[in-house]
This record gives structure tokens, sequence and C-alpha cells, in this order.
């Protein structure tokens, strides 16, 4: 007898591929691809069926594509990132670590060139009380965004060095008061599409199941 298929709702290795292999792209930005802002707001379409605290959808997206505004804002990150930047490529700490300041140093460097810089925001003032479901509302989308554009062979950094000079970005940009940005998101088209999957801590030594310190592995079969 053959043995039964198992159907599921959409190509699971498929989904799971875009979901492991979209990664912070930095080095591989293609600066000189021009993106059309359809795609972008495409993208957006996307984003914004994420679920946010009681469906309150209060993401807004600001697309910068104007080359001077995009070098005024490329100031305002670097003088955010460099010094952070520069202090941790001189404390000594792991390869893997190193790559990772380094090509956001690269970032940092190239910025005004990439050719689409996206500023998530809420709309509301946020404070300590109310940071958890007003962030919580907005990075599910911005996650839903970069998943998007990677779908569609475009790359993507979530970033926050600019936010040391929000205020100096929102007279820039004309961001009125009462709207809190949430970081800065340059987007370009990938040079290639093959990335692999982040090297991470396998999420079973992180899960606890029922108890905390009971390691699925412990309880397998007893149920
Ligand atoms: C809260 C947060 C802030 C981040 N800020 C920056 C940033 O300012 N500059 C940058 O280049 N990358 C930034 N990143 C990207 C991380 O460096 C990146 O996600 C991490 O190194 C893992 O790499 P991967 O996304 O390629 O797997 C940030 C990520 C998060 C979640």
């Amino acid at each position: 007898m053959a043995a039964p298929t198992l159907t599921t709702p959409f190509d699971v290795a498929e989904a799971d591929r875009l979901l492991t292999t979209t990664r912070s792209v930095r080095k591989r930005l293609d600066l000189d691809r021009p993106v059309d802002l359809q795609v972008i707001l495409d993208c957006l379409e996307v984003a914004v069926h994420a679920p946010s605290a009681a469906n309150s959808q209060l993401w807004r997206w600001l697309v910068v594509t104007s080359p001077d505004l995009k070098a005024k804002l490329a100031e305002l990150f670097r003088s955010g990132g460099q010094d952070y930047l520069r202090s941790q490529l001189e404390t000594p700490g792991d390869d893997a670590a190193r790559r990772v300041y380094q090509s956001a140093a690269h970032l940092v460097d190239v910025l005004e060139r990439v050719p689409v810089l996206v500023v998530p925001c809420v709309a509301a003032e946020v404070d300590l009380e109310n940071a958890p479901a007003l962030y919580g509302s907005v990075f599910p989308a911005l996650w839903n965004f970069m998943l998007a554009l990677r779908a569609r062979g475009l790359g993507s950094t979530y970033t926050t060095f600019h936010l040391a000079h929000a205020d100096e970005a929102a007279r820039l940009l004309g961001i009125p008061a009462g709207i809190t940005q949430v970081g800065l998101v340059p987007v370009a088209y990938t040079v290639g599409t093959d990335f692999r999957p982040a090297a991470r801590r396998p999420a079973a030594e992180l899960t606890y199941v029922d108890r905390w310190g009971v390691a699925p592995a412990e309880t397998r079969g007893t149920s």
C-alpha cells in the first residue's frame, strides 16, 4: 500500500529556506542597480499583514530615495555608529563578532550610495511602559518587509545607529512630533542571491518543556 501523502499548506522547505537565509546584507548590496519604488511598496504591502498590539497597525514607513537626503542621513548614521564600531574593532574578540563589526563598518562607509533607505516608525510617543507593545508592534512588520525583499532578490539590514540623532533626522525628513523612528533599513538588490543560514546556537539548547531547565530531549516519549 502506498504511504499516505502528507500535505502542508506551503512548500515547507522553501518557506524555511526564506526564513533561515534572510540575513543582514551589507557588503553584498548592489549599489549600482536602481530599485524601483514600486518593489518597495509591494514589500510594504506584505509587511503590514504582520500582527500588532490590539491590531493597532501603528507602523509608518518613510522611504528615502533623494540622494541629498540619503547623504545627510548617512552623516547622522556615521556619527551615531563610527565611534562604537571603532572601539569594538579595537577590542579583541572572536572572529565572528569581528566580521559583523567589519561588515557594519562597511555599511557606515557606503550608506549614502545604497539606493533606498527606509525609516520604519511607530505613530506614537514611546516610553518605558509602552515600549514593549509599541516596538513589538512594528518589528514583526519590519521582519515581514525584510523577508518580502529577500523573496524578490533584494537585501536589507535593520540598523539603529542614526537613532542617536533621531531629532535631527526628524527635522531633515519632516517627521512630526508624536512619531517615533525605530531604525533605518538600507535596501538594494543583492549581489547574488545564494545566502546561507547563519550559525546559531540550536534552539533545543535554549528551550525548556513544562519546567525551566528541562530540555526537550528529556521529555521525549513521555506524553
Ligand atoms: C536591535 C538590532 C539592532 C541592530 N543594529 C544594527 C546596526 O546599527 N548596524 C548594523 O549594521 N546592523 C545592526 N543589526 C544587525 C545585526 O548585527 C545582525 O542581525 C546580527 O549580526 C545577526 O546577523 P544576521 O542578521 O545576518 O543573521 C541590528 C540588529 C538588531 C536586531
